[in-house]
């Protein structure tokens, strides 16, 4: 039989993660909370996608197998447990280092460790006398029917009592709360995340020229993640030439950039799950045409208002408007719309070229976790919430009803911002925006 050679450590320190359990666990009060692992996903044949853990997993524990649980009882002895593979030194040769129960225990600081075959037996032993369980159903089939067996028998053990099922309660609803909080354990992760991004996206502009793929440019990008530390993307590459920039979640990166066109480019590096997410639009060759550079502007003037405009206290949704309402004004300008601004809003015309949000909240997702709205109501922006500002407008080549000039034209500018107790901080305010910059920049390299 082989040895497994393959040894692995975590990548952060456990105690970040021990801290983050303590918080979660004195919101839970009475009740317990249950995390599954992400599953696996069969690429083709015997392939896998790139395995990537579920984010609260992660948050949790540091944990990257999977095939695991985290049990979170609050006051309780073992207070948190987790079910993991077992060791199999078979296995470990072909698909790595597994941790094992024991070690999961030591290297992640949890007081009890079973291996995921005991899951269903020990979670109805741990389980017994809570009435409402935290857990997100519908992410990981195999994990819900395992859990549901742990439901009913833990409903027979009941015997004839009258107590129905526990309640179950969305557990990634209640931790989207901590996670859109972000304190200084999460914003180191963030913060590289967003200079790596930014870096990447500098190199970007310095290799584009006429000629070039989309895909090559896609290569500049994901060299100068991994190269940076990055584990992975934090979403799929979004390199869009000429009127691919209209399509807005433009993927198949396979297209010629070509001399006169615009590059759209939608990307950000993973760091430690966190996530960059940064949109530039530059020219190929390096200088904008007039008209470019005044459809340009004007999306950037937006960005750069809005962004003013952030501070704590505010309402997110004032910033969509903000939004809406400034890029109307622009459409209007560009005689891509006609007509009085109130009708053209209310009739929603401007969302033919505006046709997505000013942003979203971003941390280990992309589009991050936490409520927007709380019981119908807007929530007040707080100092430790991340989100974007990508203003953008997009007119399809094929759109007849817009001035010829402006047709196949996709702007969008991206920066994540942090806010600050006075203000906020554009944490990826490193890649040029402004024309003259970019120009300088790129005019640099040829
Ligand atoms: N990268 C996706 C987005 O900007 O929402
Ligand atoms: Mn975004
Ligand atoms: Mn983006």
């Amino acid at each position: 039989m082989a040895i497994s050679k393959a040894t692995r450590k975590s990548t952060e320190n456990a105690e970040i993660f021990k801290r983050r359990r303590q918080k979660v666990m004195a919101g839970l009060k009475e009740a317990a909370l249950l995390v599954a692992a992400h599953p696996e996903h069969v690429r083709n044949d015997d392939v896998h996608y790139p395995y990537r853990q579920d984010s609260n997993m992660y948050y949790l524990t540091g944990f990257e197998e999977p095939e695991s649980f985290l049990l979170l009882r609050p006051g309780k002895t073992p207070e948190t447990v987790m079910f993991v593979r077992q060791k199999n030194v078979e296995r470990e040769t072909w698909d790595g280092f597994r941790f094992g129960p024991e070690g999961t225990k030591k290297e992640f600081l949890i007081d009890e460790v079973y291996p995921i075959e005991q899951f269903e037996a020990k979670a109805v032993e741990l389980l017994k006398g809570y009435e409402d369980l935290y857990y997100r159903l519908y992410k990981n089939p195999e994990a819900d029917h395992r859990v549901q067996t742990v439901l009913l028998n833990l409903k027979r053990a009941h015997g004839r009592s009258g107590y129905g099922l526990l309640t179950i309660k969305d557990a990634d609803t209640f931790l989207g709360e901590f996670r859109l909080r972000k304190n200084e354990d999460d914003l180191r992760n963030q913060r590289m995340a967003c200079e790596i991004s930014a870096k990447a996206h500098i190199e970007a502009m310095k290799f584009t020229r006429p000629g070039v793929t989309e895909r090559q440019v896609q290569a500049v990008l994901s060299h100068a993640f991994y190269a940076n530390g990055s584990g992975r993307e934090g979403y799929n590459f979004i390199v869009a030439s000429g009127n691919n920039a209209t399509t807005l979640h433009y993927n198949f990166n396979d297209q010629v950039c070509e001399n006169g066109e615009l590059l759209l480019i939608d990307a950000g590096a993973e760091m430690n799950f966190y996530s960059g997410d940064i949109t530039r639009t530059f020219p190929v060759n390096g200088r904008f045409t007039p008209i470019q550079k005044k459809v340009y502007e004007g999306v950037l003037k937006i960005q750069k208002e809005i962004i003013d405009y952030i501070k704590p206290g505010i309402y997110f949704k004032d910033l969509h408007a903000m939004g809406e309402s400034r890029l109307t004004d622009l459409m209007i300008e560009l005689s891509l719309v006609r007509g009085r601004k109130e009708d053209i809003m209310k009739a929603n015309e401007h969302r033919k070229y505006y046709p997505h949000g000013i942003g979203h909240w971003l941390g280990m997702d992309v589009h991050d976790a936490g409520l927007y709205m709380i019981k119908g109501e807007p929530r007040p922006i707080e100092a430790g919430m991340m989100f974007t500002i990508e203003p953008g407008l997009y007119i399809p080549a094929n759109d007849m009803t817009a001035p010829e000039e402006l047709r196949g034209i996709g702007i969008r500018i991206e920066d994540n911002i942090l806010v600050t107790e006075r203000g906020s901080e554009n944490l990826t305010a490193l890649v040029p925006k402004e024309v003259d910059e970019i120009e300088k920049l790129m005019a640099s390299t040829r």
